[in-house]
């Protein structure tokens, strides 16, 4: 059985890491240059997950907590490796880390388009909310 290592995002890994994101067809953007991952990871390295196999990085989940509530972005595994549990690895792991921070309430959002994925997370307990109307505001074109 293969073995799995978590570990916190470091600098060195960055190319692994948006070459992880591209196979997995997250939208990627201004936000996902190598000085903006910086920035996470400074701010909150404890939230910056990556997972090994023994050879290499293979998945990924960046957290964030802004004091009051925690966000979880770029869940991501190679497609090759799969239903295999390391997706819920690295949420568990990132869950009981908010645990540890005092966290009550953690949000993701998942685009439209990736509709089937939302199944994934109700079965480990996320809820869908009909209550609320996401909005955003773009601070710097690009
Ligand atoms: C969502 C994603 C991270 C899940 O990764 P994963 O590593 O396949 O996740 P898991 O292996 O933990 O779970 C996947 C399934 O495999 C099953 N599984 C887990 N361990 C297993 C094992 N040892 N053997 C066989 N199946 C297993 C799980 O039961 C699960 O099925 P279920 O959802 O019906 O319960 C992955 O599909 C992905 O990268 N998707 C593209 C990026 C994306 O959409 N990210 C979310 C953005 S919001």
């Amino acid at each position: 059985m293969e073995k799995f290592i978590i570990r916190e995002y470091q600098s060195s890994d960055y190319h692994a890491v948006f070459e992880i994101w591209q196979a997995c067809e997250l939208t990627l953007g201004l936000s996902d240059t190598f000085q903006e991952l910086e920035r996470v990871r400074l701010l909150h390295p404890n939230l910056f997950l990556v997972l090994e196999n023994g050879k290499e990085i293979i998945g990924t989940v960046m957290g964030s907590f802004d004091g009051r509530r925690g966000y979880v972005h770029h869940l991501a595994v190679l497609p090759e490796h799969r239903q295999n549990g390391c997706g819920t690895l690295l949420m568990r792991e990132l869950e009981k880390r908010y645990e540890k921070m005092g966290a009550v309430k953690i949000h993701l959002f998942v685009e439209k388009r990736n509709q089937a994925v939302v199944a994934y997370y109700e079965k480990r307990q996320w809820q869908v909310r009909n209550d609320l109307i996401m909005m955003s505001k773009n601070i710097k074109e690009g």
